[in-house]
């Protein structure tokens, strides 16, 4: 049962965030919700379920308070969560028929390279790439088998922007659905549902967990249709479900989002801004910036920029590497939307295959000050000093 006063659509979103999916705990009168960790649930003497739920896999009343949560937010009818981002995007093509055709972002996450080279074919799928920033390539590369179109946008790491509006539009007139990666923007900036896309998908590793210490991914359908009964139907046989205590995790980190997506915007947006006058550096990738030529689809489709940022070092791989291990605060790793500034030599990071550029260097603009994280980045750039 919501409160009576429950948070409603004409609210705000920090305001949907901080409740959503918020219920008055009878029993206890916890404010943070009890975490429930059962794995089965009982039933009564004419064997009815006591409660929502019988089994973990089908159902548990984590998963559900995360769902309830998480499908307002992105303006849906129903959530899916996930045990990653993966699983939840993995479970999305497992709905389609055999014979179907996926289009893909020619610099989509990379993970879904993998998967179209080595997993679609054995069920029976195809998948081709193309720019989705080029709305003709789209239109092109729609085919009458594509029943899914993936768009990642801002993407990871290029930051290129996609017209989501433009292309499931698209999408729809040629029969198949959108599917929008929104991980790096989060409903807090971008809502896909309301640009008319089908599905938002995100890898609540990132931003909604926001901590980098929980995994996770969900689903949010525009409607209960089709697609969601047979995702779930393929979580709860398949398995790929959230851990009760990840779902809380999240829960947790989704109070705060609005706030750190704020905050990681407007750091973002200085450290762009400042390393775009670095001479050592040929191009920032950061939507925020009037120079990246998807701004102004960004501007009409975000209401902020996020918090990453990839950009290009003119002398090239080895001296990007070189400034990734001078690095001091931001921390070398992988990964996105924490706390804590993360640098990454991102072909590295993606290992043999990548068709990331060598030169590129990736940020996820942590919750520092912009000051320190600009200045961590200028002695990490500078040059080697010369030998004596
Ligand atoms: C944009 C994007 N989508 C999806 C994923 C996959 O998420 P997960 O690692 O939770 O499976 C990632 C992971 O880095 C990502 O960056």
């Amino acid at each position: 049962m919501p409160y009576p006063d429950a948070p409603h659509d004409a609210m705000r979103f920090e305001t949907l965030a901080v409740h959503a999916g918020r219920r008055p705990e009878a029993a206890t009168g916890a404010v943070a919700p009890p975490l429930v960790l059962s794995t089965t649930f009982e039933r009564d003497a004419a064997l009815a379920p006591l409660g929502a739920h019988t089994y973990i896999r089908e159902s548990n009343p984590m998963q559900t308070l995360l769902e309830d949560a998480v499908a307002p937010l992105e303006g849906g009818a129903g959530a899916l969560a996930f045990a990653s981002g993966m699983a939840a995007g993995v479970a999305l093509v497992q709905t389609l028929p055999a014979g179907a055709h996926v289009l893909m972002p020619d610099d989509a996450y990379y993970g879904w390279r993998v998967v179209a080279r080595e997993f679609l074919p054995q069920w029976g799928l195809t998948a081709s790439f193309c720019p989705m920033d080029d709305l003709g390539a789209v239109r092109r590369a729609l085919t009458p088998a594509t029943r899914l179109v993936l768009v990642e946008s801002p993407s990871n790491p290029l930051l290129r922007v996609s017209d989501i509006a433009a292309i499931a539009a698209a999408a729809r007139a040629s029969g198949a659905r959108t599917v929008v990666d929104n991980t790096f923007a989060t409903p807090a900036l971008q809502r896909p549902l309301d640009l008319g896309a089908d599905v938002a998908l995100h890898s609540v590793t990132k931003y909604f967990g926001g901590h980098s210490d929980v995994q996770g991914g969900v689903l949010v359908f525009r409607s209960r249709e089709e697609a969601y009964e047979k995702a779930a139907h393929i979580r709860h046989i398949l398995g790929a479900v959230l851990a009760p205590f990840n779902a809380w995790l999240v829960l947790r980190g989704l109070r705060s989002l609005a706030v750190r997506v704020a905050a990681h915007s407007a750091n973002a947006l200085a450290v762009a801004r400042a390393l775009e006058k670095r001479p050592a550096v040929a191009r920032v990738n950061y939507p925020g910036l009037p120079s990246h030529p998807g701004h102004a689809v960004a501007a009409r489709q975000m209401s902020a920029f996020g918090g990453m940022l990839s950009f290009h070092v003119k002398a090239g791989r080895d001296a990007a590497i070189a400034a990734v291990g001078r690095a001091r605060l931001f921390v070398r790793a992988t990964s996105l939307g924490c706390v804590e500034s993360l640098i990454e030599h991102r072909a590295t990071s993606e290992g043999a295959g990548s068709t990331t550029p060598q030169d590129l260097i990736r940020l996820s603009v942590g919750l520092e000050h912009p000051d320190d994280l600009i200045a961590d980045l200028d002695q990490a750039l500078r040059r080697e000093p010369a030998s004596v």
